[in-house]
């Protein structure tokens, strides 16, 4: 089995609501472009999560998945540099998710923000299910089965890493502890030779007297590099230093993602329920047609009226996409009424159509290839697998269940 750098590793998902919007390309998309570059990423498209709203008609879960899939594809999430895939084609998820069930309590279930909050909103839908009480337990799954240290999600999400974190505790003190635990511990320490163990020692009084969390973090990169020691060595060496057992599943961190700075066509957050969005792959034309019939200052109401470009939502996008000669203009001519708004917003026009270009390319080319996009999928699915598989059998031994 192999060992895993959970600091190095990446994990979000997104529930396919269909074709995404410059506002997921702003805030999410660039971010996990971003990412996969610095870690070992897992994107994955959250569908179980989708039925447990939309359980009465599934019907347009299938497409929703396949354009978000291609919108990801089209931002630049690349295949080669991540692994992309679907989550109910790695049934592992299901099988943490049961496992896990068994030590949570409903608690802390009913007690996680958005499930009375998503109740009262989606009303007309009836919520009292199982599954969707169970959602950010499946979402925990999905994060501890790649024993992923780092997750990037919004602000609304970082409840579900919470719960995540607490669930890997619980986890690790209930199955972490073995018979010998210390004394298993101390012998793995003088594998490391004597310098070594000499220097985890100190760390770990220094972490365990004085909450020194340098020193942890220290402490985990000397284990990261040690040769003579086993796997599960490294994982007892992990949780003594924290004093607990053995740390099976470790506790990720949210990485929170920065807001999209995309204003919508109404100055409203874009989203697509407010109608007020351009999408990731809109047409050129549309884009310009949307532009253009955006409501500008208010008060500007003729071409000589001079306007305020902080109450209009047309300067929000200019600071998105405009040079700083570009946002100049908009500034000086607007509140001199020295131009109009639809000069103003031509080479908003121009910027946002020119930076869609390569993205309508690249989707072009998987749209016209549906087995290549079948290939990446199975390809990642193949390889979460793997991993999910590796994390599956620790657990599975860890609560007694790994028959022969
Ligand atoms: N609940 C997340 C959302 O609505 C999607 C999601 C499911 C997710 N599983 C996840 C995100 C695991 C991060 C990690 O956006
Ligand atoms: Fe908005 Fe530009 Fe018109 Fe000013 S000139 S109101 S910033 S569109």
């Amino acid at each position: 089995m192999s060992s895993v750098d959970s600091q190095q590793r990446v994990l979000s998902g997104m529930r396919p609501t269909g074709k995404l919007h410059l506002g997921h390309y702003h805030g999410v998309l660039k971010n996990w472009v971003k990412l996969q570059h610095e870690y070992e990423c897992f994107f994955f498209v959250a569908d179980w999560h989708a039925l447990t709203t939309q359980y009465d008609d599934p019907s347009g879960i299938e497409q929703s998945v396949h354009d978000m899939v291609i919108d990801w594809l089209a931002a630049g999430v690349n295949p080669g540099s991540s692994t992309m895939f679907i989550q109910s084609q790695v049934p592992e998820h299901a099988e943490l998710h049961l496992l896990l069930s068994m030590i949570t309590p409903l608690g802390w279930l009913e007690r996680i923000p958005t499930y009375k909050d998503q109740q009262e909103k989606l009303r007309e839908k009836d919520l009292a299910t199982y599954g969707f009480l169970g959602y950010p337990l499946l979402q925990t799954a999905d994060i501890l089965m790649y024993r992923a240290g780092r997750v990037p999600v919004g602000a609304d999400q970082v409840s579900h890493v919470e719960i995540t974190r607490e669930i890997a505790r619980r986890f690790n003190h209930i199955y972490g502890r073995e018979p010998g635990f210390e004394e298993q511990a101390e012998a793995a320490i003088v594998k490391m030779g004597k310098k070594n163990a000499k220097i985890y020692r100190n760390l770990k009084k220094r972490y365990q007297e004085e909450g020194d969390n340098d020193a942890l973090e220290t402490a985990r990169a000397l284990l990261k590099e040690q040769q003579n020691i086993s796997l599960g060595d490294r994982e007892r060496l992990y949780g003594y230093i924290e004093g607990g057992g053995k740390v099976i599943l470790p506790e990720p961190q949210p990485l929170l993602t920065p807001e999209s700075k995309m204003p919508g066509l109404d100055g409203q957050k874009m989203s697509k329920s407010y109608n007020n969005y351009i999408g990731l792959r809109e047409d050129p034309d549309s884009v310009a047609q949307k532009i253009r019939t955006m409501q500008t200052d208010p008060q500007r109401v003729r071409r000589t009226d001079p306007g305020e470009p902080e109450k209009c939502p047309v300067w929000g996008m200019h600071k998105v996409y405009s040079d700083e000669k570009t946002c100049e203009w908009v500034q000086v001519g607007c509140r001199s009424a020295g131009i109009g708004c639809l000069d103003c917003k031509k080479p908003l026009i121009d910027a946002i159509i020119e930076e869609q270009r390569p993205l309508h390319e690249r989707a072009r080319e998987y749209e016209n290839s549906p087995d290549l996009v079948q290939s990446i999928l199975q390809e990642g699915r193949e390889r979460a697998r793997d991993a999910a598989r590796d994390t599956l059998d620790e657990v599975r031994s860890a609560m007694g269940l790994s028959y022969r």
